[in-house]
């Protein structure tokens, strides 16, 4: 199994920032790149927030916090993570870049470095094909938000080593979350339940089965929900779920995995959700209004 001491994370936004933040909370050195210093200060300010959420509650001293932010290096060079000895990568959820940076870092990092996927629907195997490692890389899938979701998805290949897989799952809980083993199938386990759910409250919404929100209160009220599907969309960001779509319905070309038209139409307008200040909802005034989209 290989020593893991220092991380390295590919990409600081919603899952990167969250998933450096439980990294250097659990003592590893991390190493975080981003693509420009603007985005380096974005996914710099989202760790710090989230942090100082926890001080404020209490839950976190002001000196432990400074000593995990002291653990976090953040780079736009990709060259900085020639030492880890795992990498987690986080970057859009585009085949082709993530297999573009694994290659990348392939030159970069030791033999020994594992090489890790946070996505959502992506099969790890496609990724493990750019490097010369294909049996050191794994998929490490975490869940927004980081530092409060217990699950990660552990998923081995059909050529992924019993030492990475091993490596993989110890490494999940030591960072404090509780692992399950997945085949390399698009959407493993969660997302292959999840992602129709969600697409289909888009098409309940479309057919006028109820308004957004009341579809959202009575997932709330109904089923427990600690978010409806339109806030966890809004969440999530309406750009990754209409990638996640489109990947999900490529490998199964069921119905239920293909992205609504209004879905297309507003990751086209740019409703990003919560990320771009505006989605299902709008989230300008810092509670979310719902946007009226003419339905
Ligand atoms: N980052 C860090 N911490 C956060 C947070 C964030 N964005 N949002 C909330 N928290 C923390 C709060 O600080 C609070 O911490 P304490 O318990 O220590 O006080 C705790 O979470 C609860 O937060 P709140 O009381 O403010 O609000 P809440 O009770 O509504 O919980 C939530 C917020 C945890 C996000 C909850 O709404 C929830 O669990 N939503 C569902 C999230 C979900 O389904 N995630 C999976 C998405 S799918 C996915 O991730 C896979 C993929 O590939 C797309
Ligand atoms: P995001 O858009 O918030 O962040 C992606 C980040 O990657 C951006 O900041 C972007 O600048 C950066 N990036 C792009 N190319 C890069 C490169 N070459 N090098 C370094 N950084 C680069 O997206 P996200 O929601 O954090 O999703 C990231 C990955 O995690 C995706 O694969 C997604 O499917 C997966 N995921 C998302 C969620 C979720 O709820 N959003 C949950 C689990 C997994």
């Amino acid at each position: 199994m290989t020593q893991i001491q220092r991380v390295g994370v590919l990409g600081c936004g919603l899952m990167g920032s969250g998933i450096a933040e439980v990294c250097a909370k659990a003592g590893y050195t991390t190493i975080v790149r981003e693509v420009s210093d603007e985005l380096v200060e974005r996914g710099r300010a989202a760790i710090e927030k989230s942090l100082g959420r926890a001080v404020e509650k209490g839950k976190l001293s002001t000196g432990d916090r400074d000593a995990i932010l002291g653990r976090i290096t953040l780079t736009t060079k990709l060259a900085d993570m020639k030492d880890v000895d795992i990498v987690i990568e986080a970057v859009v959820e585009d085949l082709a870049v993530k297999r573009e940076m694994l290659s990348e870092l392939d030159e970069i990092c030791p033999e020994r470095t594992i090489f890790a996927s946070n996505t959502s629907s992506l099969t790890i195997i496609d990724m493990a094909t750019a490097t010369s490692r294909p049996d050191r890389v794994v998929g490490i899938h975490f869940f927004n938000p980081v530092p409060v979701m217990t699950l990660v998805e552990v998923v081995r290949t059909i050529v992924t080593s019993d030492a990475t897989f091993e490596s993989a799952v110890g490494f999940a809980r030591s960072v404090g979350k509780e692992p399950v083993a997945c085949k390399d199938n698009s959407g493993f386990i969660v997302n292959r339940l999840l992602v129709p759910y969600m697409l289909d409250a888009i098409r309940a919404l479309a057919s006028g089965v109820g308004s957004m929100t009341d579809i959202d209160k009575a997932m709330q009220l109904g089923c427990g929900h600690p978010m409806g599907p339109f806030i966890l969309g809004d969440f999530v960001g309406l750009d990754t779920l209409l990638k996640v779509a489109e990947i999900m319905f490529d490998e199964y070309r069921e119905s239920r995995y293909a992205p609504p038209p209004l879905l297309r139409r507003m990751t086209s307008a740019g409703y990003h959700g919560r990320k771009s200040g505006r989605g299902f909802y709008d989230y300008s005034e810092g509670k979310p209004v719902p946007v009226d989209l003419g339905l």
